[in-house]
């Protein structure tokens, strides 16, 4: 169960509290002791900006907004306190905790909820003691006089969608292999109220859909491709946004086989831009959005086998160009050329993809934020850089100059699916282009998809990294 996010009714004095406070608050006012008073002064004057109080049957924060800092910093800020208050009330055994809105500022007290609750996920489904294990934490509530039940109940399936997303991408692939992962989206567009069509993989044939074919072939399992569409009535998008997700259930490399221990390890994370773009669905949807959104998702997983496509291979791709295959763990940009040659059809106004697509792009940047490229014009761009600060998943727009198609250029067939030691994100990005004719962004998230230590309120493992960033975006364009 999600932990649930609600309106403060009533305060009691044995639920923990966070006052959201600054310098100039009153704390008279919060049934303080004189002794507390005094050692919450003492901190503040020491600079510190979360201060706790354990008063036995409850814990009282006080949280000191930082001034002087960007909108952004500052609710990321507050975020992360968010994250330090969660393991404390847990740690504390608190089931319920209040944010006390001192300064009026609801986006503040929200950020800090958002903090908690994305804190407090867990996924405890294969632990034996999971009882045990399970956070005490159920309820945040807000007591903030400008709260409006609709920014409550949006940070509730934001916190809801992320933490789907996470539990898809840390399902091993025993369990959300390409059919299950369609199973899955097929019960978000149930549950949500959109569309679903999964093709299987006659479908598939009959589409002559061969990248994403020709990376299958080492598989047992057959690929799926699922449709999604929310097309809301009073929609004010004209023409669909189309979100395109790598759904790699798991890349062992294929015949180009990853080594183990490390590179392979968390390879079931290789299907996160198919949790991000069916998570974000689901929530505009839930959300009810007034914007018109197709999603697609070609799964698969990326084995050595038998039957696998082979270094050397040429492969026609469901666009009718040709690929010569000069590494099978290049396997992504396989299928998404496919599913982005399938967008065409809609006539989208933009395409987004979202791809754990290469090393390159972890290596650059880490996991401090999402490697960005693209055709969509400026005033894309900024808007999605901005929803990144906003969220804090930022962006980093990498040169996509032209020089980079050079690299991929084959003498055999029309492209190869690798270039060299230099620029390999980029040049993956620009494999991609080729099958695109609409505005277009690519975002690759193989830095941030998945960490192995605990991260602040990412958590740790999947961090459904991508879900709040689309439904930020897609929430100012509906407006
Ligand atoms: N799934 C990987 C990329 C990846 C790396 C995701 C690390 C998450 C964390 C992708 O399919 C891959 O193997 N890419 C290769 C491309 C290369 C062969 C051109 C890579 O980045 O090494
Ligand atoms: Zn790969
Ligand atoms: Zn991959």
């Amino acid at each position: 169960m999600a932990t649930s996010i609600k309106k403060a009714i009533k305060t009691a004095s044995n639920t923990s509290i966070v006052l959201l406070a600054d310098k100039k608050t009153k704390w008279s006012a919060y049934q303080l002791t004189e002794k507390e008073v005094a050692w919450i002064n003492q901190k503040i004057k020491a600079d510190e900006q979360l201060i706790m109080i354990n008063q036995f049957d409850r814990l009282v924060f006080v949280l000191i907004t930082k001034d002087k800092q960007e909108r952004h910093a500052q609710l990321e800020d507050l975020r992360n306190s968010g994250s330090k208050i969660c393991s404390a009330l847990n740690t504390h055994k608190q089931g319920s905790v209040i944010i006390e809105d001192v300064l009026n500022d609801t986006e503040a007290a929200l950020a800090i909820a958002e903090g908690i609750a994305l804190s407090n996920y867990q996924f405890l489904k294969y632990r034996g003691e999971a009882d045990k294990e399970k956070n005490s934490l159920q309820t945040i509530a807000i007591n903030s006089k400008k709260l409006d039940k609709k920014d409550l109940e949006r940070l509730a399936i934001i916190v809801e969608a992320t933490s789907l997303a996470r539990t898809l991408v840390n399902e091993p692939q025993s369990y959300l292999n390409a059919p299950k992962l369609a199973e899955e989206i097929q019960k978000m567009g149930d549950t949500a109220g959109f569309q679903v069509e999964v093709l299987n993989k006659t479908k598939i044939e009959a589409l002559k859909m061969g990248g994403l074919l020709a990376v299958n072939k080492g598989s047992q399992t057959p690929p799926t491709f699922t449709i999604m569409e929310y097309k809301p009535r009073g929609a004010v998008n004209k023409k669909p946004l189309v979100l395109v997700g790598k759904g790699v259930v798991y890349d062992t490399g294929g015949l180009s086989l990853k080594p183990t221990p490390n590179s392979m390890d968390t390879m079931k994370c290789d299907m996160a831009g198919a949790a991000a773009v069916s998570c974000a669905i689901f929530a505009v949807a839930k959300a009810k959005l007034k914007y018109h959104v197709i999603g697609l998702v070609p799964a698969t997983d990326n084995r050595p086998g038998e039957n696998a496509y082979t270094p050397g291979d040429v492969i026609e791709m469901y666009s009718g160009k040709t690929v010569e295959v000069l590494n099978t763990d290049a396997e992504g940009r396989m299928l998404l050329a496919d599913a982005l040659a399938y967008a065409k059809k809609y006539k989208p106004e933009l395409v987004l993809d979202f791809a754990t697509l290469t090393g390159a792009a972890a290596a650059a940047i880490g996991p401090y934020g999402i490697v960005c490229m693209g055709t969509a014009d400026e005033k894309i761009k900024n808007k999605l850089k901005k929803s990144g600060n906003y969220v804090y998943e930022r962006l980093v727009e990498f040169p996509f100059w032209d020089e980079y198609k050079n690299l991929i250029k084959s003498d055999l067939a029309d492209m190869k699916n690798i270039g060299g030691p230099i620029g390999g994100a980029i040049t993956a990005g620009k494999f991609l282009e080729y099958y695109t004719d609409y505005p277009w962004m690519h975002f690759d998230i193989a830095g941030p998809a998945f960490i192995n230590n605990n991260d602040s309120y990412r958590g740790k493992n999947g961090t459904g990294v991508g879900v709040r960033l689309l439904f930020d975006f897609i929430l100012n364009a509906s407006k």
